[in-house]
């Protein structure tokens, strides 16, 4: 197994740029995302990496080799495009071994990686089976088998889960990370959907139109995003935010937000006059008599482990709160909220930039990865 550093990449599609200067590392081993809206930029990433598309300008690293202009079957990686493209005439043994005999490796061998990458996967008892008959998720073990006896330096998958219905998609979600955890490999993973990547990544890498707004682990992203963008797109339901224009000076604690005052930690940084985004995950919302910041109950939703209980501001605002079940909230309720002070993330509205985030008492340093 080998990192993949990938250095101020581009990609432009005659005067239309896909990839704008992307800098990232995925270390040995690692299992790293590409997460991101449609359009943004990551199956053009992946192909890069793979080699089925040039960069414009930038470098790819794989291990210590420089493989940026080389063909993609010069690179000594599986790309597990979508894991149904199987040999449908092939039994299950035949379809794994598949790459193997293209190598004329000898049959002895073959049958000894084919076993093994079966035990791997546990689908032992089905190598003489046709394919054609197999389940979805066996289908998909199976593709995964025959990127597996390459045994090449790094897995790369494109949205290999996204044929399959939700219920199935978490389970798979944990076998692949399972199986990579058996393996150890280098794998990029590349969806649009934010539950997936908070669920197998070590880091995630969030792109929004070409570039990548921030690098960091799950807990990392969740609770210090860099931008609206991302706070925005990691979550469910997502982080509300609540504009204001108060002046905030450097070294205030406290914003106005209507009739209410919001405590929030001092910053460092002298924004007053400045319009700014209070961005508050649901689960930070109380429910608290007293406070001057009102709200009407729109909504309740009962969600097993909780309630979202949807709520108007005024001025336009919806806020989203998540609380206990046993909360007696009820349409057209009148109710003060509050969030604690070390619970808010300021973000500055022209710019999207996190000024700073829940659980932080440091400005954040901005996006990673470009510029
Ligand atoms: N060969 C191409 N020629 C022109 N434009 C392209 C080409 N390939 C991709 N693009 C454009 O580049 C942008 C990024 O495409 P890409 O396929 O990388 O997005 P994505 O993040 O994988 O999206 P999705 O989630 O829809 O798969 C899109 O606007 C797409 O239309
Ligand atoms: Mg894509």
């Amino acid at each position: 197994m080998a990192e993949i550093r990938v250095l101020d990449l581009h990609k432009a599609f005659a005067d239309f740029t896909a990839v704008k200067g992307s800098t990232f590392t995925v270390k040995d081993g690692e299992f790293f995302c590409l997460l991101g809206p449609s359009g943004c930029g990551k199956t053009t990433t992946l192909r890069m990496i793979a080699g089925l598309e040039l960069p414009t300008s930038g470098q790819i690293f794989l291990g210590e080799e420089d493989v940026s202009f080389k063909r993609a079957s010069a690179r000594d990686i599986a790309f597990v495009f979508q894991m149904f493209a199987l040999y449908p005439h092939m039994n299950v043994r035949r379809n794994i071994a598949f790459p193997l005999v293209s190598q004329g490796m000898l049959k002895s061998e073959i049958d000894r990686q084919v076993d093994q990458a079966a035990r791997t996967l546990r689908i032992a008892e089905l190598l003489d089976k046709p394919v054609s008959g197999l389940s979805a998720g066996d289908r998909q073990r199976v593709a995964l088998g025959r990127a597996i006896v390459r045994q090449p330096l790094a897995f790369l998958m494109d949205e290999p889960l996204g044929a399959l219905d939700s219920e199935f998609r978490e389970v798979m979600c944990q076998e692949l990370r399972a199986l990579h955890d058996r393996l150890g490999a280098t794998t990029v993973y590349v969806t649009h959907d934010q539950r997936e990547a908070m669920a197998m990544a070590d880091t995630i890498a969030i792109m929004n139109e070409g570039v990548i707004e921030q690098l960091g682990a799950p807990r990392e992203v969740y609770e210090r995003p860099a931008s609206v963008f991302v706070a925005d797109f990691i979550g469910a339901p997502s982080m509300n935010f609540l504009p204001f224009e108060a002046a905030l000076a450097s070294g205030a604690s406290a914003v106005r937000i209507g009739a209410a005052t919001i405590e929030v930690p001092a910053l460092r940084e002298d924004v007053s006059a400045r319009p700014l985004l209070c961005g508050v995950r649901p689960e930070h919302v109380r429910f608290a008599d007293s406070s001057a910041l009102r709200a009407e109950v729109l909504g309740s939703e009962y969600l097993g482990t909780g309630r979202i209980v949807t709520l108007n501001v005024g001025g336009g605002v919806t806020l989203r709160a998540k609380v206990g079940v046993a909360s007696m909230a009820q349409r057209g309720d009148h109710v003060g909220l509050a969030f604690d002070a070390e619970a808010v993330s300021l973000f500055d509205k022209v710019s999207g930039r996190a000024l700073r985030t829940a659980r932080d008492d440091r400005p954040h340093a901005g996006g990673a990865g470009h510029g």
